[in-house]
């Protein structure tokens, strides 16, 4: 390895992948985390938001998302792309459901490569009868993202966000027939990457997300993650 090469990886800023099933806790824990890593790119979120907006892309995405299935790579490789190089990634980020498919691992890669990010893996994992019951009683602001659910953290007021008031909202893909599609697709596609992610040498850790409050969850993640900003190149963790 080269001193110019050696530069750039001390220089690179960290991009946090939180990787991890339907319901796994990605958009929580992004939300917890965004303070400390950088802003919380959500390829989901922003598909969602050319849906409100009722454009072409909005609309060709809608169909699929509603049957639990997979945008194609293309136009959620276009979005990231994009995102990753505006002003308020350049110290950091997070990506919350991207990448889930091989093909889009591998041009996250190159991405990470070129705008000089050093990528770090958390997966989330949570056994999918959990799942099902965490996504049926799961509701969100529209307007601030504030993620709520029913049974483990409800609003203090039944249907109102505790932070704007406005009315929560429940997701058209959280469906007991889809949720169990997107199980579907997420072992069959996403899965995968993981392979991928170890033989690259990409920093990654496996956390439980299913047994405990998304603060403690946090704390797993913050410890295992000060193993890599405190200097290890590369780490294949459980906690
Ligand atoms: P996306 O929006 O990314 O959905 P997802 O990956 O299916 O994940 P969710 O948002 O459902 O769950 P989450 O892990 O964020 O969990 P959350 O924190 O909300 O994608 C939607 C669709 O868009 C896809 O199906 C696909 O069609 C398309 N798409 C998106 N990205 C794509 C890509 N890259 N390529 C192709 N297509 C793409 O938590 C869930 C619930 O659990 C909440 O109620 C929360 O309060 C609760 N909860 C969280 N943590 C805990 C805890 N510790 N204990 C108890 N409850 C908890
Ligand atoms: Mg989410």
């Amino acid at each position: 390895m080269t001193g110019t090469t050696t530069n750039s990886i001390a220089a690179a800023a960290p991009a946090l992948i939180l990787f991890g099933s339907p319901g796994s806790g990605k958009g929580t824990q992004a939300k917890l985390l965004r303070e400390s890593f950088g802003p919380h790119i959500s390829t989901g979120d922003m598909l969602r938001t050319h849906i409100s907006a009722g454009d072409d892309l909005g609309q060709s995405a809608e169909t699929l998302i509603k049957a639990g299935k997979l945008v194609p790579d293309e136009v959620v490789n276009e979005l990231v792309a994009e995102r990753i190089l505006e002003p308020d990634c350049k110290d950091g980020l997070i990506l919350d459901g991207y990448p889930r498919t091989v093909k889009q691992a591998e041009v996250l890669l190159k991405m990470m490569q070129r705008d000089r990010f050093r990528p770090a893996v958390v997966h989330l994992v949570v056994d999918y009868d959990k799942i099902v019951a965490r996504l049926s009683g799961r509701r969100q602001c529209p307007v601030c993202g504030t993620i709520y659910s029913s049974t483990s953290n409800p609003p203090k007021i039944a249907g109102k966000c505790d932070r704007d008031g406005s009315a929560l909202e429940t997701r058209e893909d959280d469906k007991e027939s889809v949720i169990r599609e997107r199980l579907r697709e997420y072992d069959s596609q996403t899965l995968p990457i993981l392979d991928f992610f170890q033989k690259s040498g990409v920093s990654m850790f496996e956390i439980n997300g299913g047994e405990d409050t998304p603060q403690r969850i946090l704390e797993r993640i913050r410890v295992a993650l000060a193993t890599v900003n405190g200097g290890a190149s590369q780490a294949s963790v459980r906690s």
